[in-house]
């Protein structure tokens, strides 16, 4: 099986974590680098939740960690940790035991481009941050990635950020609308909405049934993801959504994508009230196309790799201890 060289773009918590194990434990996944991005929570809590990750898949010191940018282009940091608490259910470990590369996430995601251009990919699962510096520090930068995959935005829909916007777009819309104005030979973009509501998206009962996997990946999956359902709930969203893994997926296994066209995408910069919204046109508009809008992946196709993922045997190199002081 040909394995698809990648880097994991990444505001580490929750569903971030679960991209980063189908990145370590997925067959098809050549995973080069995970480079941190400010998004979800505090980024030292990010950078601890991508250690967790790699540790409890055993795979630390296997997958060079990059520090990236901290905050957005033009805009203060916005959290959501609202959404996802620290982003790993109070887990820690000897964090000081794991070492984190120096290179910049911005200097490593050009210089491994660099090296094997129109070979590697990236997966863009956070606000666009570090792929747009990227694209300000090289101009040729864009035309080396071989596709770029994008978790953002909503397909002219409902945001979960504001009404109009999707957190990774509002969070740096600047940076977002560089993306996709930078002539990027193969961009895909799987949306909160519709996509992660509908077909990313698990109740809680069949969570439930998920998260009995005794495995140390199945207890770690559910300790990420437990926060997150509560708020979703809370605001309306019937269950555990999966956006970032499911990015994740579609490039590794473009089976599960059941439907998609070529778009034009423009993230709004300059009002506030619509800050970040994508604006998504279809060829009756007579625009260019700079993207691929993923508009229905196979849920049941998904959620069986997650099944296989959460059934995973792993051995974490360092001990992960609960909140409680108790060993995962
Ligand atoms: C996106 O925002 C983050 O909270 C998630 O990790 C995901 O990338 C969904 O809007
Ligand atoms: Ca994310």
């Amino acid at each position: 099986m040909e394995k698809i060289p990648f880097i994991l773009d990444t505001d580490t918590a929750q569903d971030d974590c679960v991209a980063i194990l189908f990145g370590v434990c997925d067959p098809r996944a050549d995973l080069q680098a995970i480079t941190m991005v400010a998004g979800n929570v505090g980024f030292e809590q990010q950078v601890r939740n991508a250690l967790l990750t790699l540790n409890v898949a055993g795979k630390l010191g296997d997958v060079p960690i990059y520090t990236g940018c901290s905050q957005p282009i033009m805009r203060e940091w916005v959290s959501a940790s609202e959404v996802h608490g620290d982003g790993s259910g109070g887990l820690s470990m000897d964090f000081e035991k794991a070492e984190i590369q120096k290179e910049h996430a911005v200097n490593a995601m050009l210089r491994i481009v660099n090296e094997r251009p129109g070979e590697v990919s990236i997966v863009a699962i956070g606000p666009l941050t570090n792929v747009a510096s990227a694209v300000v520090l090289d101009r040729g930068f864009a035309k080396k990635v071989k596709s770029l995959y994008i978790m953002g935005g909503s397909e002219n829909g409902r945001g979960n950020t504001t009404s109009s916007a999707e957190f990774n777009f509002y969070v740096d819309p600047e940076a977002a609308q560089i993306v996709f104005t930078a002539g990027f030979e193969d961009i895909h973009v799987l949306t909160w909405d519709p996509v992660t509501l509908r077909d990313a998206t698990i109740s809680r009962d069949i969570y439930n049934e998920k998260t009995k996997s005794p495995t140390p990946i199945g207890k770690f999956f559910k300790s990420v993801c437990d926060a997150t359902l509560d708020f979703n709930e809370s605001v309306g969203v019937d269950g555990s959504t999966h956006p970032d893994s499911m990015t994740l997926a579609t490039m590794l296994h473009p089976e599960l994508v059941e439907d998609s066209s070529p778009m034009r995408i423009d993230v709004e910069t300059a009002s506030e009230l619509t800050r970040g919204y994508s604006a998504m046109a279809w060829d009756k508009f007579g625009l260019n196309a700079n993207a691929t809008v993923i508009h229905k992946v196979d849920h049941d196709g998904f959620f069986e790799l997650l099944d296989k993922l959460l059934a995973t045997q792993t051995t974490p190199t360092l001990e992960i201890r609960e909140p409680d002081g108790s060993t995962l």
